[in-house]
């Protein structure tokens, strides 16, 4: 369906990005699909940068929708939807295009940094109690290493949640070891939430950085009782012009099933990513 330009704010991303968008909606098709009620009694989505819910890929000049709109168009809809983001002008573009595509929906838009918007938004989760299962699945897509804190998904964590992480592998963290390596430099203990990462990568042989900051985001989350995620299990996506990787989408979840919906979301979708051996 070709999407008209309704004259908001409208990101211009790669073509590649669209890999992202149709993972996510897959996964919020199965998640939804399976968890919806009698099992849990709100399911709660959560875009913790949410963009403008259009952009134009660069190439070819088509206007999509993206990762907040996507987890709307779906069968059954999440009970709920939080979006922040701290540009003023997607975040109000977006609350625009949910009232008008959407306007039934349940949707909350929090306009700030998103490392700053948790107590926000567990206010606006809904309690959970033994008669009323709530479960979230947050969705976290940064452009880079730097915005996002670690203690920001532990806060959430609290919380009935699943994730899905784009780690900035390749596009960011591989491309600037030596800033990232400067003692004064905190972006890596703060995206990994561990403050004697050098140590560990002293250790780490020829091991490419993006995929060391990848396992100790990992393993961090194991800490946290989420189900190991190897680096085979994520997604590596490519700009595949140029056959050059950028980013790896890694989910995590502390049951068994929402591992089964990512191997299932992986299978359906585009034969052009590329999983990791
Ligand atoms: C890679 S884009 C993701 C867009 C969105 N998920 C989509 O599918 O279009 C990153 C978004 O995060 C926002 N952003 C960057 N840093 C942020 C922060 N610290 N807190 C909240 N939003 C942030 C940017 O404004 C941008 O819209």
């Amino acid at each position: 369906m070709t999407i008209e330009n309704d004259g908001l704010q409208l990101p211009e991303v790669g073509i590649w990005a669209k890999e992202k968008y149709d993972l996510v909606q897959t996964y919020c098709t199965l998640f939804t699909g399976s968890m919806k009620p009698p099992k849990w009694q709100s399911l709660v989505y959560i875009d913790l940068f949410a963009g403008a819910g259009y952009a134009k890929i660069k190439e070819t000049s088509e206007i999509v929708t993206t990762s907040a709109l996507r987890a709307i168009d779906i069968p059954h809809r999440f009970d709920k939807y939080i979006f922040c983001d701290i540009n003023d002008q997607n975040s109000s573009a977006l609350q625009k295009r949910v009232a008008q595509h959407y306007p039934e929906v349940d949707s909350h838009f929090i306009c700030c940094d998103s490392n700053n918007a948790v107590p926000d938004i567990l206010n606006k989760l809904p309690a959970h109690s033994k008669d009323f299962k709530v479960l979230t699945f947050c969705f976290v897509d940064p452009f880079k290493l730097d915005n996002l804190a670690f203690s920001t998904i532990e806060q959430l964590s609290k919380r009935f949640m699943d994730f899905l992480v784009l780690v900035p592998t390749d596009m960011d963290a591989n491309r600037n070891v030596t800033p990232y390596m400067a003692q004064t430099n905190n972006t890596v203990e703060r995206f990994i939430g561990k403050p004697d990462w050098r140590d560990r990568w002293a250790l780490a042989g020829n091991k490419q950085f993006g995929l060391f900051i990848l396992e100790e985001f990992s393993a961090h989350m194991q800490e946290l009782d989420y189900k190991p995620q190897q680096p085979g299990e994520t997604v590596l996506v490519r700009n595949y012009q140029k056959n050059a990787p950028l980013y790896r989408l890694a989910f995590y979840s502390r049951h068994d099933l929402g591992k089964k919906f990512w191997k299932e979301t992986k299978k359906q979708n585009d034969p052009q990513i590329s999983f990791l051996d």
